[in-house]
């Protein structure tokens, strides 16, 4: 197949980009092109704009780019980068398909579970219809609104991602080292859900949305048993033989992060409920096992 992606440089693309160059035609859409030959090698193409690709030649169209959700304090500045670098490019590529002649196949666009704002122990499906209004809410609803705007017969696919964890960068990488240092500990209360997935299902989950042309609609990129964050510490911890012991206070994280601490103090508890209705099975869908092989 020939495939673009926005976002192939990224944690989730790159892997992606691995799993299927050796499989499909990619062309990468980034800022930095060169970044993509250093990443990947001339198999794959990197294209710098949406207008230098011919949307007639596409099977298939993964976007997945977007400014880092945590990271930087969320001013009002960076509220705006979060939002456009995401919407823009959503925009930019559902109207480049609407109006090839021979468009691609399918659409599998980014989102978060961030969608259903702050929840508590409430068990969350795709069609949870109660959301809480803060900005992660806002900011993947309008994405889901400018991807949803794709015509048929281009099928798309919403991933509703989950805490993606990986050998190398996202949120584990972050957390380690103050666990290594036997300094972590719960965040909060530590009831707050914690839905990840590993990195090698959210792989196979996209791969599974394209190679099954039925599937349709928005999917909860996660891991079937969320856990809480005092469980999730407490299993990180014990599989590298340190104590959990140092809770980091709600007030701390507030002080350093501003709202965006929001995102550790708050969480989800989604279940893949589309995924495994399709027959998609999980890897690692308990959080031990996945932990223990990404710090192998
Ligand atoms: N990783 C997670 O745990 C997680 C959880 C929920 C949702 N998601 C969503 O899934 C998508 C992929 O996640 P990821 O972790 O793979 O992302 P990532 O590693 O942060 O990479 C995303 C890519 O987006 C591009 N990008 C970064 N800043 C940008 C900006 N200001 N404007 C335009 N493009 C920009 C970069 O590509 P170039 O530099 O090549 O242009 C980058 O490689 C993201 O949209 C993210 O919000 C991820």
């Amino acid at each position: 197949m020939n495939i673009l992606l926005t976002g192939g440089t990224g944690l989730i693309g790159s892997a992606l980009v691995k799993k299927w160059q050796q499989q499909h035609q990619l062309q990468v859409l980034s800022r930095t092109p060169q970044k993509v030959q250093a990443l990947f090698g001339p198999d794959v193409t990197a294209v710098a704009n949406v207008a230098d690709v011919d949307f007639n030649q596409l099977d298939a169209v993964v976007n997945l780019a977007g400014e880092p959700i945590v990271g930087k304090r969320w001013t009002a500045q960076q509220k705006q980068r979060l939002c456009h670098s995401r919407w823009d490019l959503t925009a930019q590529l559902v109207n480049a398909i609407n109006t090839a002649s021979t468009p691609p196949g399918i659409l599998i666009s980014g989102s978060a579970i961030g969608f259903y704002g702050a929840q508590q122990q409430q068990l969350i499906s795709e069609d949870f219809n109660d959301s809480t209004n803060e900005f992660s809410h806002q900011l993947c609803q309008r994405w889901e609104e400018i991807a949803g705007a794709v015509k048929s017969p281009t099928r798309l696919c919403i991933l509703r991602t989950g805490i993606v964890l990986a050998k190398t960068g996202g949120a584990l990488q972050k957390m380690l080292p103050p666990f290594k240092l036997g300094l972590g500990g719960r965040i909060g209360t530590g009831q707050q859900y914690m839905s990840w997935i590993h990195i090698d299902d959210m792989v196979a989950l996209i791969d599974f949305l394209l190679q099954h042309p039925t599937l349709q609609g928005v999917f909860n990129a996660t891991a079937p048993h969320p856990v809480t964050n005092t469980e999730f510490s407490q299993t990180l911890a014990q599989l590298l033989h340190r104590p959990a012991l140092l809770p980091m206070p709600a007030v701390v994280l507030q002080c350093l992060l501003g709202e965006a601490a929001d995102l550790l103090l708050t969480g989800q508890r989604v279940l893949p409920t589309n995924a495994t209705k399709a027959g998609f099975s999980f890897q690692y869908d308990k959080l031990q096992p996945a932990l223990a092989e990404l710090l192998n």
